[in-house]
């Protein structure tokens, strides 16, 4: 199979080539790298056998056409330019998106396999060629509850999420970084132990949180020392589309035949990497909780049940643990008070591996066992 990779030098980019490169992924295929800034240049890759060497261009529909296979992590304007144009200029191919452009279109079908192998299948078998990513926060959710989910369970839950600066991208990140180094520079340049003067020094703080100087051109608020709730646009019903994906596309992976309610209310944190959520999940029953940590923990290879208590949970369901690992510990399970059919979960997960990267390497392998 030919397979083309486009946007391999963006962040998302380097997490599915830094994977694909561990798996051995590529020796399955003719690879071409396109870029759309560096067409002719060089890749890092360039040494690997049935590799094309030199970069083409991203844009050239010609190029792109003679794939079997395109994997895109160039995002949502890279998808809206050359998508549709290629469909029409014949491209026949799979077409593998991290972007969330083509995500609710009919005929894509959103990919996380560990959850929604049978619905991936049905698709290849009815002729499906678009296969996207989901959302970060609704596929980390989706792997950490897969066992109640399948076991037909939950019948409404809320999700409150906790997501990391990497959920903006690389340039996020970085001002993330350099607001809290605004920050300490300038209230820690003569001294580091600040206690006995911390109200005086937290005024300060959120007074330079309006300098003109501060770095907010990304994010456009700080995040360093406060927390965003409002992520993506504002769909003007009171809900961000971040918080309407949880439903739309949670019940769109799961094909569900009744839609689950899943609703919450989703925060920008000043974590780096890794996206975190609370949920409150209505049980159809009471189901004793060693049952349902079984449920969860035999569901798929990487939800890791956490012990519910204060030491494994400060150490396994932290963005620091989580971080670099496909593990998504899933924890905080117990019973509230609202009745023996609420369970509370806490669960973590690395938004550039199985929010992101992950579930895009895993699809070449479910078409190269198609093909076979
Ligand atoms: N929408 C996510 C976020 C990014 O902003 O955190 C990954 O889907």
């Amino acid at each position: 199979m030919k397979l083309g990779i486009v946007g391999s030098r963006g962040m998302v980019g380097q997490v599915l080539m830094e994977r694909m490169l561990q798996e051995n992924d590529l020796k399955h295929f003719e690879t071409t790298f396109f870029s759309t800034s560096n067409a002719g240049g060089e890749h890092p890759f360039s040494k690997i056998s049935n590799v094309d060497p030199k970069l083409k261009d991203g844009n050239d529909v010609n190029e792109l056409k003679k794939m079997d296979v395109i994997i895109t992590c160039q995002g949502g304007d890279y998808t809206k330019a050359v998508y549709s144009n290629l469909r029409s200029q014949g491209f026949k191919g799979y077409w593998i998106d991290a972007a969330s452009t083509l995500r609710m279109e009919s005929d894509s079908t959103i990919i996380l396999d560990p959850v929604n192998l049978d619905v991936i299948k049905k698709a290849l078998k009815d002729g499906k060629t678009d296969f996207i990513g989901g959302n970060c926060t609704v596929s980390l959710m989706l792997l950490a509850l897969g066992g109640l989910f399948k076991a037909g369970q939950i019948e409404w839950m809320t999700s409150m999420t906790y997501q990391a600066a990497s959920g903006g991208g690389a340039r996020h990140m970085n001002e993330l970084l350099n607001q809290m180094k605004f920050f300490t520079d300038r209230v820690m340049a003569t001294e580091t132990n600040l206690s006995n003067k911390i109200l005086e020094v937290e005024k300060n703080i959120t007074g330079l949180m309006s300098d003109s100087a501060f770095p907010k051109e990304n994010f456009g608020f700080p995040l360093a020392a406060n927390l965003l709730p409002w992520i993506d646009a504002d769909l003007e019903n009171g809900q961000s589309k971040e918080e309407w994906k949880a439903m739309a596309e949670g019940n769109k992976i799961l094909q569900s035949t009744k839609a689950i309610p899943i609703d919450g209310t989703c925060v920008r944190v000043s974590s780096l990497r890794c996206h975190a959520q609370a949920l409150t999940i209505k049980l159809k029953k009471n189901i004793p909780l060693d049952e349902i940590e079984m449920m969860l923990a035999e569901h798929n290879p990487w939800a890791k049940v956490v012990a519910n208590n204060k030491s494994d949970s400060l150490r396994y369901l932290t963005p620091q643990y989580a971080s670099g690992k496909l593990e998504v510990p899933v924890g905080r399970l117990r019973k509230m008070y609202m009745g023996d059919d609420y369970l509370n979960a806490f669960t973590v997960g690395d938004q550039l591996l199985w929010g992101a990267a992950e579930p895009l390497r895993r699809m070449l392998h479910i078409l190269l066992e198609n093909n076979t």
